[in-house]
């Protein structure tokens, strides 16, 4: 079989792990092998250092103080906003990308805000059946509120979505809400393709790009999408940072959603007048740290490009696809579509007759660290008859040693277990 040493073009793998002092840690004796930044990635040196150095010279609040710190801190706040703005082609980043939490906080955002500006009961909305929690229960609580419809596009064949009667099922919509990509099964959804049946009949696309813009060259203004949500630390940045990214005008006429200091222009006993775009959107002390660290994880990222990211993955995925096939044959499915083309770095794996947190115990017993479970997306296991799988998930720093490591604890626990 082929080495990626051979088919790698752009970075070395085994470089850029230099640059993250946690990977060069071992675990449980073992070398460690992190299968599961599509939870949680690592971030380099130069994240940490960004932050500290942020913290030890020019620390004090945004927006509030007119002496030099305040105005350095201020500067590094909205600087990083721009950059991480210019990463996804956001025509306008100054208005157009919001600071939130996580992408979970960046869909309730526009759930509560727009939702409830814009659906009525009797109004429908289209999910898709491959969604994770965050794009299912925000809709879900306010559907049970307000009393509007929700409808599904569901799974079809080989791990994609079933489209064949997209236009009938977003006929009338007010809003279509669609993962860009699965976090189980690594699809990458045609979101332009459904964002245009979307738009011709009238609804507003939101779309979550939280294994998606990590992983693939993103450019909002080809998406087709009005909203996207992002998060931080699936794209080695901190946690406590999302992004919530939209058209300026669709924000603008969005309501606030948390009240509070920033958010306003002025306010009275009897009302108040809120601020302009974005920071309408980011009542209280924002995340000021972080927003310095996604930009700086931003920096390490164009650095390798994101077209070589993406490449490096397409090399990893198929050598682990044919890797763990040649080496475990029908034991092991793993779930999703069968060409690496079409899907994200996510292998969702089922190895027959063993529990996937039994299996991701023996695994990282030999050092490697895969997620099991249901993935927050309780529907579309339900769908595929499932109630886990162990999902291993790749990133810039893994390499074919890791998938070798991987496969080899794979046969370790096929032994344990027979
Ligand atoms: N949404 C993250 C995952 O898929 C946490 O693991």
């Amino acid at each position: 079989m082929a080495g990626l040493s051979d088919l790698r073009a752009g970075f070395d793998p085994a470089t850029v792990k230099e640059d993250f002092t946690l990977l060069r840690n071992p675990h449980h004796d073992h070398p460690l092998v992190y299968l599961d930044s599509a939870a949680s990635s690592q971030r380099p040196d130069s994240v940490l250092a960004a932050m500290d150095d942020y913290y030890c010279r020019s620390h004090a609040n945004v927006h509030r103080g007119v002496y030099r710190l305040a105005e350095e801190a201020t500067s590094l706040y909205e600087g990083a906003r721009q950059k991480i703005g210019d990463f996804i082609g956001a025509p306008d980043p100054g208005r157009e990308i919001i600071f939130t939490k996580n992408v979970t906080e960046a869909l309730n955002l526009v759930a509560q805000s727009w939702g409830r500006a814009n659906l009525r009961p009797g109004d429908a909305i289209v999910l898709t059946e491959i969604e994770h929690h965050a794009n299912l229960v925000p809709w879900l609580m306010l559907a049970s509120e307000i009393g509007f419809e929700i409808r599904y596009l569901r799974l079809g064949e080989d791990g994609e979505l079933d489209l064949s009667r997209l236009e009938e099922t977003v006929e009338g919509a007010k809003l279509v809400g669609v993962t860009m990509c699965s976090n189980v099964l690594g699809t990458l959804v045609p979101v332009s393709q459904i964002a245009q049946a979307a738009h011709a009949a009238g609804a507003v696309v939101v779309a979550d790009g939280a294994q998606y813009v990590p992983h693939l060259p993103t450019d909002v203004s080809s998406l087709g999408a009005d909203l996207m949500a992002f998060t931080g630390h699936k794209m080695l940045g901190p946690t406590g940072i999302g992004v919530l990214w939209g058209k300026a005008e669709i924000l603008d006429a969005m309501p606030p959603f948390l009240g509070g200091g920033e958010m306003i222009k002025d306010v009275r006993l009897d009302g108040f007048i809120p601020n302009d775009l974005p920071w309408k959107f980011e009542a209280g002390t924002p995340p000021i740290a972080e927003a310095i660290g996604l930009g700086a994880a931003v920096d390490y990222l164009s650095g390798l490009g994101m077209a070589a990211i993406r490449e490096h993955e397409i090399t990893l995925l198929s050598y682990a696809m044919k890797k763990l096939e040649a080496d475990h044959g029908d034991a092991l499915v793993i779930h999703g579509p069968s060409r690496p083309e079409r899907r994200g770095g996510v292998l969702s794996m089922q190895l027959d007759g063993v529990h996937a947190h039994d299996l991701s115990q023996v695994l990282d017993s030999r050092g490697v660290c895969v997620r099991a479970g249901h993935h927050c997306a309780k529907p579309l296991m339900r769908c595929l008859g499932l109630a886990a799988t162990a999902r291993a998930s790749f990133y810039i720093y893994n390499d074919e040693s890791d998938i070798d490591a991987l496969s080899d604890a794979l046969g370790e626990a096929r032994s344990f277990f027979a």
